[in-house]
């Protein structure tokens, strides 16, 4: 086996949701993790903005010797993961096409839906994705710019008014277009899972893009090693 570590990075806190599954799937690996408290959110940036500091980030995290970069960002993924794939000579992992392959495996209507960042559903990645593995399926997106900047501060536990009153008026309108699977596209919101299932109900799916993000970089891993 390889001993050297993974990188996994992302704006904040939120890439830690990946690393739990990290820790459950992949427990024998080393981790350094690096999330940029410093600068996040980075969902509201434009796309130069956000690929200059993923840059920086994968600098950062090359100044160790790693086997792997899982970027543990929603919002890095869908703006910079082809240009940090030419730069890099590592496997480098994103969130987007495991969660819209496990999205796709477990809806049975085909009509899914996805929350991410404002940078993210801008980007279009998502809704692209889905259509490439899937031509006949129908997506809905929905931006929640409130979201990261609150899980920042804590304000992620259900019975929370503040984060609770703002994820109903995001997920409401999303509650009356019959979909049967959310794809959580922003790695901070697995921490609102209880929320949202509240609001979406029980009949919709919801999809970890971190988490499954993490079953890709352990096949990847597993056929390099
Ligand atoms: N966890 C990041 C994501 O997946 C949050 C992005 C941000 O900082 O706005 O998109």
């Amino acid at each position: 086996m390889d001993m050297r570590p993974i990188g996994v990075f992302d704006s904040g806190l939120g890439g830690l949701t990946a690393v739990h599954s990290l820790w459950q799937i992949l427990p024998e690996e080393t981790l350094i993790y690096f999330g940029d408290t410093a600068r996040v959110p980075y969902g509201g940036r434009s796309r130069e903005t956000i690929l200059q500091y993923a840059r920086q980030d994968v600098r950062f995290l090359r100044s160790f010797d790693l086997k792997a970069i899982l970027i543990a960002c929603g919002t890095v993924t869908t703006t910079s993961l082809p240009t940090l794939r030419a730069e890099n000579d590592l496997p480098i992992v994103g969130v987007v096409e495991p969660a819209c392959r496990r999205a796709l495996a477990v809806s049975k209507n085909k009509r899914i839906g996805m929350i991410a960042t404002q940078a993210s559903v801008r980007s279009g990645a998502y809704e692209a994705t889905l259509r490439q593995m899937n031509p006949e399926v129908e997506v809905v997106c929905k931006a929640c710019p409130l979201l990261v900047p609150l899980v920042e501060n804590g304000r992620y536990q259900p019975g929370d008014a503040v984060i609770e009153t703002v994820a109903r008026e995001y997920l409401e309108p999303l509650r009356q277009e019959g979909l049967d699977v959310l794809i959580l596209g922003c790695t901070h919101y697995p921490l609102l899972t209880d929320i949202i299932r509240e609001i979406m109900g029980p009949e919709v799916s919801l999809v970890n893009a971190g988490a499954e993000s993490v079953h890709t970089l352990h096949d990847v891993l597993a056929r390099r090693q």
